[in-house]
């Protein structure tokens, strides 16, 4: 919260500034442990898919594989359990945390405010708006490259989980079905690895976005994520 002082310190140049309190605490702990989950299990799912050069001796004596894969499903579980207690917080946390889970797909406006960002983000704009929780635009990535890929990696990592373990159990009930239905352990293989390209090329782009918004845009950005407060400037 910005005090007195820093307000009218802002005024004396020329800039109006106030903040607002948008992101809830639960919410920034998760995105943080999120990403962090997701930057160990895309390379440690590289590694599963591609090896590193077998080394000499048992297998079982230096493990290399059985520790790779044993940090992949250890931060499988804490990545899932995350995004329950993720859509947990979408009921009883405020507005901007439902945001990710339900796109206003049939408000027209904010189509246009879509198509205005991404005309923004290609430089064919030349006014940023404001926005207090994400903008459209970033909105919609999040929702198709991470809600609904979160969810789709979830499944077919399951899939993938209960098919060592074989038939019978909790874990065949829930899961069994993923891997028949995409058409066998190698197809779901496929889809489970191209979801992580999928998901680190919206990384990529969603972290450029924060760095150039951050500079761009009439407001902050990363420090929201970090404290929860946007701060608006002029
Ligand atoms: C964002 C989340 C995730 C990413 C980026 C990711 C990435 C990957 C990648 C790239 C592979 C290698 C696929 C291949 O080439 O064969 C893999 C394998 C696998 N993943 Fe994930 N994964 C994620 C979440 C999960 C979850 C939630 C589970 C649940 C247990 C899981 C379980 C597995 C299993 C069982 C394998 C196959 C291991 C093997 O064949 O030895 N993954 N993962
Ligand atoms: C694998 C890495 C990452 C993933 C999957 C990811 C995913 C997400 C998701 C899903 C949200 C929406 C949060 C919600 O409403 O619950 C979000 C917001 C945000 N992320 Fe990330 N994130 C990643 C890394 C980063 C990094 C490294 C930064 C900083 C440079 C960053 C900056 C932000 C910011 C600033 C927002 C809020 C945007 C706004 O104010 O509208 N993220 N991210």
């Amino acid at each position: 919260m910005l005090s007195q002082h820093d307000i009218q310190e802002a005024e004396r140049h020329g800039r109006q500034v106030y903040s607002v309190y948008v992101f809830e605490a639960p919410l920034r702990v998760w995105h943080w442990v999120n990403a962090l989950l997701m930057v160990i299990l895309a390379v440690t799912g590289y590694l599963i898919g591609k090896p590193p050069p077998t080394l000499a001796g048992e297998a079982a004596d230096h493990y290399v594989m059985g520790y790779i894969r044993f940090i992949h499903f250890s931060a499988s579980y804490l990545f899932a359990i995350g995004l329950l207690a993720r859509l947990y917080w979408a009921f009883v946390g405020n507005r901007h945390a439902r945001q990710i889970f339900l796109l206003p797909f049939t408000d027209k406006e904010w189509w246009k405010e879509v198509i205005y960002e991404l005309r923004w983000y290609l430089f064919l704009e030349h006014t940023p708006k404001k926005y207090l929780g994400h903008n459209p635009m970033a909105l919609l990535m999040m929702f198709f490259f991470f809600t609904v890929f979160a969810f789709g990696m979830t499944l077919t990592g399951f899939g993938l989980f209960v098919e060592f373990r074989g038939a019978g159990g909790i874990g065949d009930w829930l899961f069994g079905w993923v891997v028949p239905l995409l058409g066998g352990s190698q197809q779901t293989h496929a889809w489970h690895r191209l979801g992580m390209w999928l998901m680190m090329s919206f990384a990529v782009l969603h972290i450029y976005a924060a760095i150039r918004e951050e500079v761009l845009s009439k407001h902050s950005l990363i420090s929201t994520m970090i404290s929860g407060w946007r701060m608006f400037k002029d």
